[in-house]
């Protein structure tokens, strides 16, 4: 299990998390919830070792990751979908795909077959895998930056907004990905804005506010509750 135990972040003068704690036991779907700013790209960045924390901790199986370069944290186990995609645009699709796998020691012949397995999630990506990433449509780029991460063979996949600028059909497309990937026991920490697609897929939901976690619980709770439904799912 991984867990967040009342981190602390601050860039120059700016007091992003004030104390923020949670959990993402194996095989769920946790999902991190809020509005713009509230922190949540800082959480991840700072599980994923890019941000330093002032206090606090990130621990797996009670092991302390703090202090580790980004790679080690990978090859740890934990690996993240930047917002905005990041693919290498210049790469084709199999070298982006291949590039995810750069913490790995396994043969050639494994991450062979790892990649195949990547073309049987997305066939789309099979079909493209010569073009440039940076011909792809935005969706189609969603699921190379997940298909990446996912070759890393991550314990802990972390994805910053997937459905970030993606039309409706095709970001229910990536939740019903995410949902496949956790069916087959794949944990995962995800962070959204669309607060009704997440909780329908997560086991629970932490939600964020300037730093804070203001309410938790089991998503399928949390969705009922009247805070809930006013501020984040627009139900009034
Ligand atoms: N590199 C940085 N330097 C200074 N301030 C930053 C930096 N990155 C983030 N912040 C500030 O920290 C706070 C939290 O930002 P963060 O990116 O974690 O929010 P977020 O919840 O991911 O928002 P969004 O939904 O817009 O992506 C914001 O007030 C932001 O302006
Ligand atoms: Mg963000």
């Amino acid at each position: 299990m991984l867990e967040v135990r009342d981190l602390h972040v601050y860039y120059g003068g700016i007091h992003a998390l004030h104390g923020i704690s949670l959990r993402v036991p194996d095989g769920q779907i946790v999902a991190l919830l809020g509005a713009n700013g509230a922190g949540k790209s800082t959480t991840l960045r700072t599980i994923a070792g890019i941000v330093k924390p002032s206090e606090g901790d990130v621990l797996l199986d009670g092991e302390s990751l703090i202090g580790l370069r980004s790679f080690e944290v990978v090859r740890r186990g934990i690996a993240m979908v930047p917002e905005g995609r990041r693919v290498f645009t210049n790469l084709t699709v199999l070298e982006n795909l291949r590039l995810g796998a750069y913490a790995r020691r396994d043969s050639n012949q494994v991450i062979q077959r790892d990649l195949q397995e990547i073309f049987n999630l997305f066939p789309r990506l099979e079909e493209r895998k010569k073009q440039s990433a940076g011909t792809l449509s935005g969706g189609e780029q969603q699921m190379l930056a997940l298909g990446r991460a996912l070759m890393s063979k991550p314990r802990i996949l972390m994805i910053d907004e997937p459905s970030l600028g993606l039309a409706p059909v095709l970001a229910q497309d990536v939740f019903e990905k995410l949902k496949e990937l956790n069916q087959a026991g794949q944990t995962i920490l995800l962070i959204e804005q669309n607060a009704r697609a997440a909780m329908s897929i997560a086991n629970y939901a932490y939600i964020l506010e300037t730093g804070n976690i203001v309410l938790e619980g089991p998503a399928a709770e949390l969705a009922q509750q009247d805070e809930v439904r006013k501020s984040y799912l627009g139900v009034h």
